[in-house]
């Protein structure tokens, strides 16, 4: 069973954000997976830096949008962000020194952060894009 469900209650209302979320959802259980697998620490190292290149990559789709309409909520959903690419970078420092290893507490970190990112600070914003036109 996947770590994370995708479900409606996730949706932001916007097309092409949800495909980018279920991307990110889609990457994390796939880590899950090969952490519930044993799978080598390489494997899960290569997996976890491509959950981050891509979502700094959908951080910065959000944000693009939050500057093109003038969003009024985009410091503190742009510090939310930071926040999370700070964490994930200095587990990835961790891991280049070698004294890190993924585990059930950094994956439930991820899961947390996610739905919480999502239902709470995201959600916020469907309104706003939708009214102008974002699909
Ligand atoms: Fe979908 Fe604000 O990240």
């Amino acid at each position: 069973m996947p770590l994370i469900q995708w479900n409606k209650q996730l949706s932001v209302g916007i097309d092409s954000i949800d495909d980018q979320h279920k991307k990110i959802i889609n990457m994390i259980n796939a880590l899950n997976d090969a952490l519930a697998e044993g799978q080598a620490n390489e494997v899960l190292v290569k997996i976890f830096d491509g959950l981050a290149v891509y979502t700094v990559k959908h951080f910065g789709y959000e944000e693009d949008l939050f500057a093109q309409y003038g969003y009024a909520e985009t410091q503190a959903h742009k510090n939310e962000h930071e926040s999370l690419i700070k964490q994930v970078t200095e587990l990835q420092q961790k891991m280049n020194d070698g004294d890190f290893i993924i585990s059930i507490k950094v994956m439930a970190f991820l899961k947390e952060w996610l739905t919480n990112h999502i239902l709470k600070t995201d959600m916020a914003y469907t309104e706003f894009l939708v009214s102008k036109g974002v699909s």
